[in-house]
């Protein structure tokens, strides 16, 4: 099997990790996450692009460039996860797999971050373990391609 390429993208204000709200967020940057991702997608045998956008649609026009580009996506849809019937439909549209990924217990917050309008056209959805939600839904997505 050809090396897979997985886009990484986060959403809005993931840009501030590291400074933004570090007692949920953690104190990584969002350039640690995606050197962390770099090492653990050459460990595995695939490589990652990793992408930031504050706006929805640059957002969705990410995903529709990964149809074509990458293998699946690992995303965190920052508070998008929570409004965004456009980014539910451009998961829906791609046809690659998804793994939606958060670094806070979205459960465990207010009631507003409990529902996520993508998980439902996600493969899979992984939330709670600061930067690790990232490397196991990479693990996950990974293992999913291989089985494939
Ligand atoms: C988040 C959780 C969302 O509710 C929030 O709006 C974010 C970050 C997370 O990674 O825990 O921006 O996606």
């Amino acid at each position: 099997m050809p090396s897979p390429r997985v886009l990484v993208l986060h959403g809005p204000n993931l840009n501030l990790l590291g400074t933004r709200e570090p007692e949920v967020y953690g104190r990584d940057t969002l350039d640690d996450v995606n050197r962390t991702l770099e090492a653990l997608a050459g460990e595995l045998g695939a490589s990652v692009i990793c992408k930031q956008s504050n706006s929805e649609g640059a957002l969705i026009d990410a995903l529709h460039e990964a149809r074509t580009t990458c293998a699946g996506v690992v995303f965190n849809p920052g508070g998008y996860t929570h409004t965004s019937v456009a980014l539910r439909d451009a998961i829906s549209a791609i046809q690659i797999p998804v793994v939606e990924v958060h670094l806070s217990n979205v459960y465990a917050r207010e009631s507003f971050r409990h529902k996520s309008l993508l998980a439902p056209v996600c493969l899979g959805s992984i939330a709670g373990f600061g930067v690790d939600s990232y490397r196991l839904g990479l693990r996950a997505l990974l293992d999913y391609l291989k089985r494939q």
